[in-house]
């Protein structure tokens, strides 16, 4: 029962402190109640919140003229969450081959691994059986391809209305894209004309030292999602649009109630501020060094982690088991780190995470390892 937060720390009802390195699922990228943000909520709810998008506001143009600069795609379409970014780049790249005429596209390819959302159509492109079962039927037409070069050379073809991609996949287990499947994915774009979606939810937006993962990559997409960092905890959620897929799109074609409020843009351009013009950026790619070298040397010293994965401040600890013990441990340590895929210890702190705090909170995970080495030892 969590009730207050400051940095990376958070605290219980009965007021213990734990240290976060979930940050919300990688949303409270500034830390639990920085105060710049909360200032700026704080001045928006008492002078706009909410006009809808029949009337425009300044606030909304400054947002998606900060994330065109950063990303090369002059349009954004703004919602309120990851699931709606990934699906507004679905539709828009269903409506472009539309507006072609070509009936022939009908496919979507997506990774193995993959995690866009639980929303229909995010859903459906999202690989793990266990999300899509017990909701079929879903939207036809996506096919799942390994996340290897030849694969997706094989696959992808002149019926491929888009690919879609996270250049480095978070809930699959924190897998960045390889080189080679990389450069495949480029070159089946440019064979085939089909689009290319990258999911920027969760590596995007200065997660990784980068704004986006897919420059790493030297990708281009025509589309790119992105939602949790981007409003701090405030929901906000963007599909950012190359030109020629935003002059296939009408006016009116899609929309949302409360996309792109002033309260949520007003958040977003503290984030972009802090991330930019004030380094955040920077200090994620320093601070990403440090949990480099000291993830592997955790990994060095306890047999049981057998790959250490990521950048910047998102990582993987790949362990031979059910992460779930060591997960649980560090929760006794009020220590917070989470799983996924099963046997991955997922860190994802805020982005404001220092190295003292980071190297502390790596001394509790260690104790932790040493906690369940103990345990089953005995
Ligand atoms: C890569 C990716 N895309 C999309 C989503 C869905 O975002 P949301 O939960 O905000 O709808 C997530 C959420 O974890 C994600 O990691």
């Amino acid at each position: 029962m969590l009730s207050r937060g400051r940095g990376i720390h958070l605290y219980d009802e009965a007021g213990q402190d734990y240290i976060d390195l979930v940050s919300g699922i990688g949303v409270a990228s500034l830390g639990h109640a920085h105060a710049g943000l909360a200032a700026a909520i704080a001045d928006q709810a008492a002078t706009l919140l909410h006009t809808s998008n029949l009337y425009f506001h300044s606030l909304q143009g400054r947002l998606a003229e900060r994330l065109a600069a950063l990303s090369g795609l002059p349009r954004a379409f703004f919602c309120n969450s990851g699931s709606e970014a990934v699906e507004a780049c679905l539709k828009f790249a269903r409506r472009y081959w539309h507006t072609q005429g070509d009936v022939a596209r009908t496919e979507i390819v997506a990774l193995e691994r993959s995690f866009h959302g639980r929303t229909f159509g995010a859903l459906s492109a999202t690989w793990a059986e266990h999300y899509r079962t017990p909701f079929q039927p879903l939207v036809p037409g996506i096919r799942f391809v390994p996340p290897d070069a030849g694969a997706i050379a094989a696959a992808v073809s002149s019926v491929t209305q888009a690919i879609i991609v996270e250049p480095l996949q978070g809930e699959g287990g924190v897998h960045p894209l390889a080189a080679d499947t990389a450069t495949a994915i480029g070159d089946a774009c440019a064979k085939t004309g089909a689009l290319l979606i990258a999911d920027e939810v969760q590596c995007g937006l200065g997660r990784t030292g980068r704004p986006f993962y897919y420059q790493a990559l030297e990708l281009q997409p025509d589309l790119v999602s992105v939602g949790k960092a981007l409003g701090g905890g405030v929901p906000v959620g963007a599909a950012l649009v190359g030109e020629r897929v935003a002059a296939a799109v009408a006016y009116g074609d899609h929309g949302s109630t409360y996309g792109g409020n002033l309260l949520a843009c007003r958040a977003a351009l503290v984030f972009l501020e802090e991330l930019i013009d004030r380094d955040l950026i920077g200090h994620v790619r320093a601070v990403g060094a440090f949990a480099a070298s000291r993830l592997r040397t955790l990994a060095d010293r306890h047999p049981t982690i057998v790959d250490v994965r990521g950048e910047g401040v998102i990582w993987g600890l790949e362990v031979d088991g059910d992460a779930a013990a060591i997960v649980e441990a560090a929760l006794g340590r009020h220590l917070l780190v989470n799983r996924t895929a099963g046997n991955v210890i997922r860190l994802l702190p805020p982005l404001t995470i220092t190295e003292a705090e980071l190297g502390a909170a790596l001394d509790t995970l260690e104790a932790a390892f040493a906690d369940v080495a103990a345990g089953s030892a005995s």
